[in-house]
């Protein structure tokens, strides 16, 4: 099978380093947005429900499960569900967060699933999609799925600025958005590669146009609003794999302090004050991709 079009991170070690550890796990326990309750209705309604209930485990693989987020949300509507992951750390936290009997946690090394062929009714990547292999996950995807199964990649972004008025201050989508230029500007400065970079709204876009399966779309799936200061922002930015484990000496060129005086400036020119604790909303939009399991899964 060739993959052509597809990013074969083979040497992908962002994850390792940048999801492993109390501290890190902490930082991002605090600060990530609750997956909302949608999520499972976007799930189920990708889902043939006469086929699925038809396999005999329905089960549920949540690859890149984290501390279990979006693995805790989805348990409810499975019989069985297995949360993998490459972070111990993480994982520690996930098994603490979900007791349910019926979810298992395991750690992982690499992008081989470790289940058995045509035994999955749906694998969901929560904010994980990108840190995997494509062409090595897909396949795998297309070995565990059963026919009519789905692979639902959910990401979501802080995408809509606005005063705690109502008042419009930025929209990451819109043309020549100055959101998106110190949005991207942060993780360019912080290094990250490009299809970390692209999980912004954009959507997956490279890999979402190489996959050949007519049944791919994304569906948007809530939006949340979260009051905001500077400082959490920062907080959230900060957050962001790709800024942690890193240093910058010269503060001139850490890309928090780069972004900070950005963020500023867009709230100033809204008629914000700008300080450390001014408030403002930030509206959170989840949306995921998905791509159903037919005949062939897809995959040029
Ligand atoms: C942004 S976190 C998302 C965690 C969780 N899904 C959530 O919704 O909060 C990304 C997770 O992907 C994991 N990860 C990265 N590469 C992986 C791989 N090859 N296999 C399994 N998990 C991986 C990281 O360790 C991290 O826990």
């Amino acid at each position: 099978m060739a993959f052509d079009g597809l990013p074969d991170r083979k040497n992908n070690s962002v994850a390792q380093k940048d999801f492993e550890g109390e501290d890190i796990v902490g930082v991002y326990e605090s600060i990530q947005p609750e997956w909302p309750d949608e999520v499972r209705q976007a799930l189920a309604d990708s889902l043939n429900k006469n086929e699925s209930r038809e396999v005999r485990h329905h089960f549920l693989l949540d690859v890149g499960c984290g501390s279990g987020n979006l693995t805790k949300v989805l348990a409810n509507d499975f019989d069985r569900v297995l949360g993998i992951d490459i972070s111990e750390s993480m994982l520690k936290v996930a098994e603490k967060k979900v007791s349910n009997p019926k979810v298992k946690f395991q750690l992982v090394y690499d992008d081989k699933l470790p289940v058995e062929s045509s035994s999955t009714v749906a694998v969901t990547c929560g904010i994980s999609f990108h840190y995997l292999n494509t062409p090595v996950f897909l396949a795998e995807c297309d070995r565990i799925l059963v026919e009519g199964g789905v692979l639902a990649c959910f990401v979501f972004g802080p995408n809509i600025l606005t005063s705690l008025h109502g008042t419009p201050i930025a929209n990451y989508s819109a043309e020549s958005s100055r959101w998106q230029h110190i949005y991207r500007e942060f993780q360019i400065n912080c290094g990250m590669d490009e299809v970390v970079r692209e999980i912004h709204l954009t959507r997956y876009e490279a890999i979402f146009n190489a996959l050949t399966n007519p049944t791919k779309h994304w569906r948007h799936i809530a939006k949340r609003d979260v009051k905001y200061t500077i400082k959490k922002m920062l907080d959230y930015m900060s957050s962001i794999a790709g800024y942690r484990n890193k240093t910058f000496p010269d503060p001139t060129k850490d890309p928090l302090n780069i972004f900070r005086e950005g963020l500023i400036a867009i709230l100033r020119e809204a008629g914000l004050e700008g300080s450390e604790d001014t408030e403002f909303v930030v509206t959170f939009e989840f949306s995921a991709m998905i791509i159903k399991k037919t005949n062939k899964f897809g995959i040029a």
